[in-house]
């Protein structure tokens, strides 16, 4: 039985329940199916999506726009320099002025706390596009790419090998939603948080997923036995500054071949992107058979052509 979504904000994985969650991997599905069909429905016909953007994005951008266009809906880019959130007038202030034009809004800010601002004065659904906490619709069209991948998440370990913030933490909600055993690998000092770590065995407490959630150091051990081999780059957006101490501290955690091939001989390699090739990975692991990395781009406009479909009003 379907659940309805109009009208939800997307901020947190955490928010959702596993049936939830699963609604819109099989709602992106079946677009997905209906656009390989040229079937492009105008289910989002005449209405308009607000993008917020205070960083700088490929993937995100494009499929929220591809997604709309799609839909027979029109999205509008509001980059750093058009509304300067924050800077210009309040967040409070946009979130209730672009309520009265558009029906849907889209954020990727900073700050996990201004996304939620954005989501408690908004009057329509507002979707987190990235914040330093959590990057759920990543997540989502991850999940979706090891769906069609695995046909299944449960009896599937990802090892995460990288630093322990948004797709780490947006990735081991899902994992803990949906069943799947994750070990977060990451260099001292940039792990998960506690709060994380707690929140996601709630979860799996709540809805007895029976997801293992663990955090390591030693990424020779934790990425035995692993179905899904994931990274991310060590300094995120905005974190320019820390770049070259992050590199020597994450040094011993880049995914080469060596270390993909200590995963099981069936892992796939994932990768949010974009990649920093000499970094996190090497362009072998990354463009190597078991690479589904332009499968998982791709899914980020499947499955939030899924996320607008299911929220929009
Ligand atoms: N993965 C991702 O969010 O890519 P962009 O930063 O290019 O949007
Ligand atoms: N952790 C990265 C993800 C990019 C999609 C960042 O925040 O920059």
């Amino acid at each position: 039985m379907s659940v309805n979504l109009k009208g939800r904000d997307l901020i947190s994985i955490k928010d959702l329940t596993p049936e939830e969650f699963f609604q819109f991997i099989e709602t992106a599905i079946s677009l997905k199916t209906g656009l390989n069909m040229s079937q492009r429905q105008e289910i989002l016909k005449n209405k308009t999506l607000a993008e917020i953007f205070q960083k700088p994005s490929l993937r995100t951008r494009v499929s929220f726009e591809s997604s709309m266009t799609h839909l027979g809906g029109h999205g509008i880019y509001l980059g750093p320099d058009d509304i300067k959130l924050g800077q210009r007038e309040t967040t409070e202030d946009i979130a209730k002025v672009l309520s009265g034009m558009v029906d849907v809004i889209m954020a990727r800010v900073f700050e996990n706390k201004t996304v939620k601002e954005l989501a408690e004065y908004a009057t329509v659904p507002v979707i987190n596009g990235l914040c330093d906490y959590e990057h759920p619709t990543q997540a989502l069209g991850d999940f979706l790419t090891i769906y069609e991948k695995f046909r299944r998440f449960e009896d599937l370990k990802i090892a995460y090998i990288g630093d322990g913030n948004n797709v780490c933490n947006s990735t081991i909600f899902s994992a803990a939603l949906m069943g799947t055993h994750i070990t977060a690998i990451t260099a001292p000092g940039f792990e998960p948080t506690e709060d994380v770590i707690n929140d996601a065995k709630q979860i799996v407490k709540r809805y007895d997923t029976g997801s293992e959630i663990n955090v390591t150091n030693d990424v020779n051990e934790g990425i035995i036995d692993a179905d899904i081999v994931y990274t991310d780059v060590w300094a995120s957006m905005g974190q320019e500054a820390e770049a070259e101490e992050k590199k020597k501290k994450f040094l011993a955690y880049q995914v080469d071949m060596e270390k993909f091939n200590k995963a099981k001989p069936t892992a796939i390699f994932m990768h949010c992107l974009p990649a920093h090739y000499g970094e996190e990975c090497t362009h072998e692991v990354a463009h190597s058979p078991r690479s589904v990395i332009f499968d998982e781009a791709a899914n980020r406009m499947h499955s939030i052509k899924a996320i607008l479909a299911l929220v929009t009003p």
